[in-house]
């Protein structure tokens, strides 16, 4: 038997009895998958019945006022899916006699309806071939077919959705959707998931692997840092100097261009070294030369160039010598093989200009 036919024989035995599943009406399953969506079964169920006996059709929800309708959604919270839902209706009746569109594109134009709702509406109560992709979609479909990169990186959700298009049981696109999601509600759990009693557990990776703790992995991106600095081209003759300090976030233990950061700073850090807060407070004569960005991990830093040339570096050697700070004058050509960051090469190009 495929794993399609033993999910949908397991879904046939074993689904809740649920008010929305009764009839296969958009405008009831509708309203039951916008519920859903932040809300769980048991706590939308009475909402739910209560919304529908004042607003049985989309004709009584188009003409009530936005107020009234909110009354109804009192205890689901997040309002905006509440007048969505009312402006979508007059949509509805304006434009469709009431009915609900049976095309993607149309279906998705309506406000507050997304890609999930939008496949959810049309399989269920329309039987057309769309598979839906929720959490608990995504969490069984990563384990059964073993995707083991990140589920919150930027192409998780376009390739999950293919495979959930190729999952698909043709034949009955909604009952197989309803399916994947009860089997995540109540078999595929996050943690200790009930593997033995599971339908698809002959051919699910994760189980085969031992796998089902790490699978799906779940990597928040770190947030992106933004820091204001400046890096410094000081020049004698043709060389320039290239200092190594030991206690910089970035650039650590290479010779780099003296460089620091400024303004708020999310963490100290990325505080300014004592050369470069020296530098800033006792080097006025400088030229502001270019600026630029540069990224390194999750930081984007907005680096302004300030260019200096000196004819005695004596005071700069005493300085250097105090501060215990390994230092070397290198040639500009050679600027790029000495400080091997593409850092080099950004400032080189605007020296040569
Ligand atoms: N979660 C949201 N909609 C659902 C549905 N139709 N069946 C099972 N779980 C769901």
């Amino acid at each position: 038997m495929n794993p399609q036919k033993k999910l949908l024989d397991w879904y046939l035995l074993h689904k809740r009895d649920l008010p929305f599943r009764k009839k296969k009406q958009a405008y009831p399953i509708w309203i039951s998958e916008v519920m859903l969506q932040q809300t769980r079964v048991a706590a939308m169920l009475p909402l739910f019945e209560n919304f529908l006996k004042r607003f049985p059709n989309p004709e009584s929800l188009a003409k009530a006022t936005e107020e009234e309708v909110l009354s109804y959604w009192k205890g689901l919270g997040y309002y905006s899916r509440a007048r969505n839902i009312r402006k979508a209706a007059i949509t509805l009746v304006q434009q469709y006699n009431g009915s609900f569109p049976k095309d993607l594109n149309s279906v998705l134009k309506l406000p507050g309806i997304g890609n999930y709702t939008a496949r959810a509406i049309l399989s269920i109560a329309y039987d057309l071939p769309f598979a839906v992709l929720d959490g608990n979609v995504k969490r069984v479909l990563s384990r059964y077919i073993g995707y083991t990169k990140n589920i919150l990186g930027p192409k998780a959700d376009v390739e999950l959705q293919e495979k959930a298009d190729e999952f698909l049981n043709q034949s009955y696109p909604g009952d197989h959707n309803q399916a994947m999601m009860e089997l995540g509600a109540t078999i595929c759990l996050p943690e200790s998931p009930k593997c033995l009693l599971c339908p698809l557990m002959e051919g699910c990776f994760a189980r085969i692997h031992g796998k089902t703790n790490e699978i799906p992995l779940r990597q928040k991106e770190k947030k992106q840092i933004l820091l204001k600095g400046d890096i410094w081209a000081i020049e004698k003759g043709n060389e320039y100097l290239l200092i190594k300090e030991r206690t910089n976030r970035f650039l650590k233990g290479m010779f780099h261009l003296p460089y620091g950061f400024m303004g708020d700073l999310p963490d100290p850090v990325y505080s300014p070294s004592p050369f470069l807060e020296y530098l800033r407070s006792h080097w006025k004569e400088v030229s502001h030369i270019g600026s630029f960005q540069h990224t390194i991990t999750h930081h984007k830093l907005d680096f302004s160039i300030f260019h200096i040339a000196i004819t005695d570096p004596k005071e700069l050697k005493t300085i250097l010598e105090r501060m215990e700070l390994d230092f070397k004058w290198v040639k500009r050509d050679d600027l790029e093989a000495e400080f091997p960051s593409s850092l080099a090469k950004k400032v080189r190009t605007r020296l040569s200009s």
